[in-house]
């Protein structure tokens, strides 16, 4: 029977900071992160090591990996290429995540290299990590549609995770990088790789782009799924992916998996003030969808 255990990796430092017109300084995204992790968010994308010029608001993120407490959380950073691996190597970053969408445009338009040349990178990476004894794990962006390239078949997705699983990939992160699948897409792309590859390996990162992001939690809950992304406030979104707007909030998840009797270990009350930060931080955030409803009913 699958686990009453849902771990909740938030990227809202990551996805959601890229992406915002204000660029945040060190201290004000360290003291994001210190309001996730002080709510019990087990897992915490600090940033990305990616070209300044590129991802402006990302930049400086081996200064604030030194700034991090030795804390309980988790924390990872997203990677394009090896550049970014010897970077976070340096940094002595926990767990990387090398990113790599299964639409060639989409990978083009974002790391500049074709989905074969990144797989080819990625074993690189892969097999320097495991002689540095380095955790990296994938994501596979774009794996239900492609803002340039339409919807993605499920097989190249099949494809990509087989062969980052076998250049030795720790996790797999599926990812609607857009927001543009639904639930019935979810469950069968899901219940797919679940019958080929182990459940624990996979996890998914949905965004809210068409109000779908908890639908698809959801879909991917009953294929199995235990492990999720999500943005605090709702915060997130590609620079390179026309149309790409907020993860699912982070709040609307751990509420919709609390109720349903999953246990995140995540303390409602603190997420909701990380959720005021983020929106304090960055005067776009909206938060969470029942965020008036959970202020009400967590906060009595
Ligand atoms: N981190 C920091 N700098 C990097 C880097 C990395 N991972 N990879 C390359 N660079 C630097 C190079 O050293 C070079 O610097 P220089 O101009 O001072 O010599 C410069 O970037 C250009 O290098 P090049 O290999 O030609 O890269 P590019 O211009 O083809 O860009 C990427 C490729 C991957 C670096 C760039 O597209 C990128 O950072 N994309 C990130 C996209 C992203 O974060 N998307 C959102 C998350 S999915
Ligand atoms: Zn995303």
């Amino acid at each position: 029977m699958a686990s009453n255990k849902v771990t909740i990796n938030d990227v809202g430092p990551r996805d959601g900071l890229q992406n915002q017109p204000k660029v945040l300084n060190l201290e004000q995204r360290l003291s994001l992160i210190l309001a996730l992790e002080a709510a019990g968010v087990p897992e915490i994308e600090v940033g990305a090591f990616v070209s300044p010029k590129a991802v402006p608001a990302m930049a400086g993120t081996a200064d604030l990996f030194a700034m991090l407490p030795k804390g309980s959380a988790r924390y990872s950073a997203l990677i394009p290429n090896m550049k970014g691996f010897e970077l976070a190597l340096e940094a002595n970053v926990p767990l990387t995540s090398l990113v790599i969408a299964a639409s060639n445009t989409m990978n083009e338009k974002n790391i500049r290299m074709t989905t074969q040349q990144s797989v080819n990178v990625s074993r690189d990476v892969l097999s320097l990590a495991k002689s540095k004894g380095a955790n990296v794990q994938a994501y596979v962006a774009t794996a239900w549609a492609c803002p340039f390239e339409g919807k993605i078949a499920p097989d190249e997705v099949y494809r990509v995770t087989e062969r980052l699983i076998e250049a030795g990939a720790s996790g797999i992160v599926i990812a609607d990088t857009i927001g543009a699948a639904n639930p019935a897409q979810v469950q069968s792309l899901m219940g797919g790789l679940v019958s080929r590859f182990d459940s624990d390996i996979l996890s998914c990162h949905f965004h809210d782009t068409r109000a779908m992001g908890l639908a698809n939690t959801y879909a991917a809950i009953e294929a199995g799924i235990r492990k999720f992304d999500a943005s605090i406030a709702g915060l997130g979104g590609c620079p390179f992916a026309p149309g790409a707007s907020g993860n699912v909030a982070t709040e609307d998840v751990v509420m919709m998996l609390e109720q349903m009797g999953f246990d995140t270990g995540i303390n409602i009350p603190l997420l909701l003030k990380a959720s005021n930060v983020a929106i304090a931080l960055t005067g776009t955030a909206t938060g969470g969808k029942a965020k008036s409803w959970m202020e009400k009913y967590y906060n009595n």
